[in-house]
């Protein structure tokens, strides 16, 4: 149950008196989320303009002429009529006082507007991208980086954002795994939390916190052959052991809005599914937030096929539970002869319309829709929120490799390799919000700002550039070479599935060139999901993972490259060895013939099943000792106590990780699965004593009556450096 419920008797009874007042058409239009449109004028649609460009069939200049001349709708007539409750996609606090002004000055009740923007990893400070944060394991610094993107959203008067993304990622060629927390339920659980907690915190009507949305909800991740959209089919057991918690721990951390995915589930789309809405969130969860569909969704579903009519789209939806139109316009344009009709009842659009004023009474939307236009400028990318992206970008790097090259002299002559290192741009990532490529620093920014004198060629590139004899020149004289290598910033994201999740062009080639010329070889990946790097594992000496970290991802790469920091971040997904391996993931089930060095056995006949990195993995610039792995079952609680203790001779931080397996039990259950985790500061040569507890009940899975169940038995629990780690002991519940 949510620890922050929006149901007050307050609020409840100012929405009555206001629904009391309202027409049909003023309801309907609190249901209806649209953002400003170009105006007509094109003899050709921007999209198809969008296109002749990318086919060079007309040139950016001519291209960026007609769309100087393009005028924006800003539909304040639909706004002033009351046709339109939320607002999306504007980044001008000008902008947006003038439309709350119309709104609540203008239209017959005053109601004022949801203004939403996916602000994922930042408004404008931005933060690294979500799978990149994930791999610190640090709830505060998820929930950091989501208040600061708070307070900077909020004083431009956008009050809703459309975070945070928390669907499970268990397939490196979907797209959007670069939007969320990467493969395990329990970690994404926490990271939901601590960003809701983050964006909402205690008071959703304070001015420096926003409405936050979970989406989207569910099963999204699971997009078959990791295809953005594709259709999700599973289980109900898969679905409730893996894809729904993290949405639950978002609504009971007290979520005020909720997404539903563009998917289908076992058939039926997400939009129109009443399992989701009336019956999981409503009846189930007793949720008391709201429901916004994903853009465009309702009219998708003729797409899908499951109805005829944008009406029946507006019905199926509705009555299924979901409140908001996002875009399609659907709701606008057929609510009203649905109810007329009976097709739809007034019950059912009231608690629509209820939802979506509840939110807006307890974001205090009604006492202060206007923000001080001077506040951005004051809040924007201000020291210290770059000084938080700094610090979460330095936890979100992986170590993935170093045979002893890393950490890097200052005074080496470094060569450094590959377009992406001069790139701020790709630094940005996914769902970049107002972030700006000049705000960030590229790797050669940061090396400058280390004061290294360096060699810089850009050699290669991720479309398949490659000057092997400028690489050659270039690194003649180098003592080391960094090559920047990965991927740009949208080749993933939204509708960026990639069918090789190897490294595209010749960058391989680049590498081993390097190698070949007898050179120390450092590889900075800069990715937005998990790469088959085996070829790369191979050739490099060191391979530092530096996804796309935002702002200050050249200082936070190349501090790790020196050791001025010892790096902590360990992986949120499964680093596959080949494409084929997908989807790859560390808690899969045992199966009768478990992969092993029987060649009848659950694994692949030309490759090796092993991932190239496992969940969990992370090196540091120090290392790790466990023992003495002790559990005792206290109650409820299972209380495991292991010693650590700092072997090398730089300090660091450890990932303490906690995995169990259930032995024997009525449905087969995964080979391990995390059950918690907690970071540890150990100087060099010391020793700590690590405790982790875990509730008993977290322990359950659906059986095969759907029905939660913690059986008896014997369990394995292990508590280690990642989820390889050996070190494991039993108990018995
Ligand atoms: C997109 C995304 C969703 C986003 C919405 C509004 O298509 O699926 O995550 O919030 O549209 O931009």
């Amino acid at each position: 149950m949510s620890k922050y419920p929006l149901k007050k008797l307050e609020i409840e009874e100012k929405i009555t008196e206001l629904i009391n007042k309202m027409t049909l058409d003023e309801k309907i239009g609190q249901l209806n989320q649209l953002g400003p449109s170009p105006l007509g004028g094109f003899e050709i649609s921007l999209k198809e303009k969008k296109q002749m460009l990318e086919a060079g069939r007309i040139t950016k200049e001519e291209f960026e002429a007609e769309v100087s001349e393009m005028k924006w709708d800003d539909r304040e007539d639909d706004i002033r009529e009351g046709k339109i409750g939320s607002f999306l996609s504007i980044r001008d606090v000008k902008k947006v006082n003038r439309f709350q002004k119309i709104a609540t000055e203008e239209s017959r009740l005053g109601i004022p507007l949801l203004i939403g923007l996916d602000v994922v990893h930042g408004l404008r400070t931005i933060f690294p991208i979500p799978l990149a944060e994930s791999c610190a394991w640090d709830d505060e610094v998820y929930e950091k980086s989501a208040e600061i993107a708070a307070r900077e959203t909020a004083s431009m008067g956008i009050n809703w954002t459309f975070a945070p993304m928390v669907d499970i990622a268990r397939d490196a060629r979907w797209g959007r795994i670069a939007e969320g927390a990467g493969e395990d339920t329990y970690l994404t659980s926490r990271f939901a939390a601590a960003k809701v907690r983050g964006f909402q915190g205690k008071d959703l009507s304070a001015p420096d916190r926003i409405v936050a949305c979970a989406k989207h909800f569910a099963a999204y991740g699971a997009a078959e052959g990791g295809r953005d959209y594709n259709s999700a089919n599973m289980s109900l057991q898969t679905l409730w052991d893996t894809y729904m918690p993290p949405f639950k721990a978002a609504v009971d951390a007290g979520v005020a809005t909720i997404m539903g995915a563009f998917n289908d589930i076992n058939g039926i789309p997400c939009t129109t599914n009443p399992y989701l809405y009336n019956e999981v969130l409503r009846n189930m969860w007793d949720y008391d937030g709201m429901v916004v569909s994903d853009s465009c969704a309702v009219s998708e579903c003729l797409l899908h096929g499951n109805v005829e009519t944008r009406a029946d789209a507006a019905m199926e939806t509705i009555n299924a539970g979901l409140d908001m139109d996002m875009h399609s316009k659907c709701f606008i344009e057929n609510l009203k002869d649905l109810v007329l009709a009976g097709k739809v009842s007034t019950e059912t659009l009231d608690k629509a319309v209820r939802n979506v004023l509840r939110i807006k009474f307890a974001a205090g939307l009604f006492d202060h829709p206007f923000v001080d236009e001077a506040l951005p400028e004051k809040v924007l990318l201000c020291k210290e929120h770059r000084a938080a992206a700094l610090d979460a970008a330095l936890k979100s790097i992986v170590l993935l490799k170093n045979n002893g090259v890393l950490p890097l002299s200052k005074k080496a002559k470094i060569a450094v390799i590959g377009e992406l290192a001069e790139s701020r741009s790709d630094m940005l990532g996914t769902w970049a919000a107002m972030g700006q490529a000049e705000d960030c620093v590229s790797l050669l920014d940061g090396l400058k700002n280390q004061g290294c004198e360096i060699i810089y060629e850009r050699g290669f590139n991720v479309s398949g550039e490659f000057d092997g004899d400028a690489i050659l020149k270039a690194i003649a004289d180098a003592d080391v070479v960094i090559a920047a290598m990965g991927e740009t910033k949208d080749m993933s994201g939204e509708a960026s599935s990639l069918a090789d999740i190897g490294l595209h062009g010749r960058q391989n080639e680049a590498a081993k060139l390097i190698k070949a010329a007898g050179k120390p070889l450092v590889s900075v990946l800069f990715n937005g999901r998990p790469l088959a790097i085996e070829e790369l594992n191979d050739t490099a000496d060191a391979i530092v993972e530096a996804w796309h970290l935002g702002n200050e991802a050249g200082n936070a790469v190349t501090k790790v490259l020196f050791g001025d920091y010892n790096p902590t971040g360990r992986l949120t997904t499964t680093f596959p060895r080949h494409t084929g391996q997908c989807p790859l993931y560390y808690n899969h089930v045992p199966t009768g013939r478990p992969a092993s060095a029987v060649q009848h056995s659950c694994k692949y006949y030309d490759i090796p099943v092993e991932p190239v990195f496992p969940f969990g993995f992370g090196l540091s610039y120090t290392e790790y000792d466990y023992s003495d792995l002790k559990v005792r079952v206290l109650g409820d609680k299972i209380i495991a106590t292991v010693s650590v203790k700092n072997t090398g001779t730089v300090n660091g931080t450890e990932t303490v990780q906690l995995y169990v397996r259930d032995k024997v039990a009525s449905l087969v259950r995964p080979v391990k699965e995390l059950k918690g985790f907690k970071k540890v500061e150990l100087k060099a040569g010391e020793e700590k004593q690590v405790t982790i507890e875990v509730d008993k009940n977290t322990l359950g899975f659906y059986n095969a009556k759907m029905k939660y169940v913690v059986e008896p038995g014997s369990f394995t629990l292990w508590m280690g450096h990642d989820s390889s780690s050996s070190l494991c002991t039993e108990f018995t519940l």
